[in-house]
């Protein structure tokens, strides 16, 4: 071998990275589960989330996305069928889905179940609110809702919380809901999904991930623990 290149082997062994030990549950935990996408422009899918081609573990309960054809990313609620993900923040924790053309964004977020996936359960509860036709905007509710009318009714819906004698007479209540905001205003917060076709959800609070979140590293979980364990996406193996 020439001294050249011996020099060269010697210096490329001295940057090889340093090996995994397998039982460090950490460095395990992103190798297994490490951060991935369904396309280029599509947002990154990551712990407390997980792509149903990797382990259970690699996310927390009902956190499944897949993958469809075209390469959009699809939520999976365990008891509502599937909602196309237009973004993912985590440090906010929050998904935004969108609502498929045809239908009626309002009417897919009422009859949304979020049993067993991660999502929050806190929400606002609603009042949809049936009058006669021909009234147009009323004051303190969101409507008339093209898209939840009949031939005979014109829709509204109003927060349950605010005070009902105010319900004009030729309207009344035909069925209640809940709805998850960002805080706010119920009724801009309902023109806004009719509007954008889009919903945000939030999943729930972890303590450690927040801390990890916050100063723009990964939260992932030391599976021998279940604890919470944070990688600097810049320096993966620190
Ligand atoms: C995971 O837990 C094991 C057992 O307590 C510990 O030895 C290991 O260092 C932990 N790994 C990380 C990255 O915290
Ligand atoms: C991609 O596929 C999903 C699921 O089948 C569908 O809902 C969505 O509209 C498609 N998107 C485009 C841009 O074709
Ligand atoms: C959601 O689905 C579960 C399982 O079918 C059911 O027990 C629960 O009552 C449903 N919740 C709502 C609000 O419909
Ligand atoms: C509105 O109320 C009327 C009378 O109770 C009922 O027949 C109709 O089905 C209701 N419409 C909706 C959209 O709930
Ligand atoms: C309620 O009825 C009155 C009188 O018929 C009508 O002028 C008004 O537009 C109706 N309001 C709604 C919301 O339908
Ligand atoms: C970690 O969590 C999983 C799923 O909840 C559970 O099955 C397992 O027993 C837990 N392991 C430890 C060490 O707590």
């Amino acid at each position: 071998m020439s001294p050249l290149l011996k020099i060269v082997l010697l210096l490329l062994s001295a940057y090889s990275p340093p090996r995994s030990s397998g039982d460090n549950g950490g460095e395990s935990f992103f190798e297994t589960c490490p951060p991935t996408k369904c396309s280029k422009r599509g947002p990154t899918i990551r712990y407390p989330l997980r792509l149903n081609t990797q382990p259970s573990f690699c996310g927390r309960e009902g956190s499944e996305l897949s993958c469809s054809a075209n390469g959009s990313t699809l939520f999976h609620l365990p008891f509502s069928g599937s909602y196309l993900v237009d973004s993912i923040n985590y440090y906010s924790r929050r998904i935004s889905l969108e609502v498929q053309d045809g239908n009626c964004p309002l009417q897919s977020l009422l009859s949304m179940n979020r049993t067993d996936s991660i999502l929050e359960y806190l929400s606002t509860n609603l009042l949809v609110v049936n009058c006669t036709r021909g009234g147009g905007a009323i004051d303190g509710m969101a409507g008339p809702i093209d898209c939840l009318q009949n031939d005979k009714d014109w829709v509204y819906v109003t927060d349950a919380s605010a005070t009902m004698d105010k319900l004009p007479s030729n309207c009344s209540i035909s069925g209640n809901g809940a709805i998850l905001f960002d805080g706010g205003d119920l009724v801009a917060g309902v023109e806004r999904i009719l509007r954008t076709r889009k919903i945000f959800m939030y999943w729930r609070f972890d303590e450690g991930c927040n801390e990890c979140e916050r100063k723009g590293n990964y939260c992932g979980i030391n599976t021998s623990t279940n604890g919470t364990i944070c990688m600097n996406p810049r320096h993966p193996s620190k």
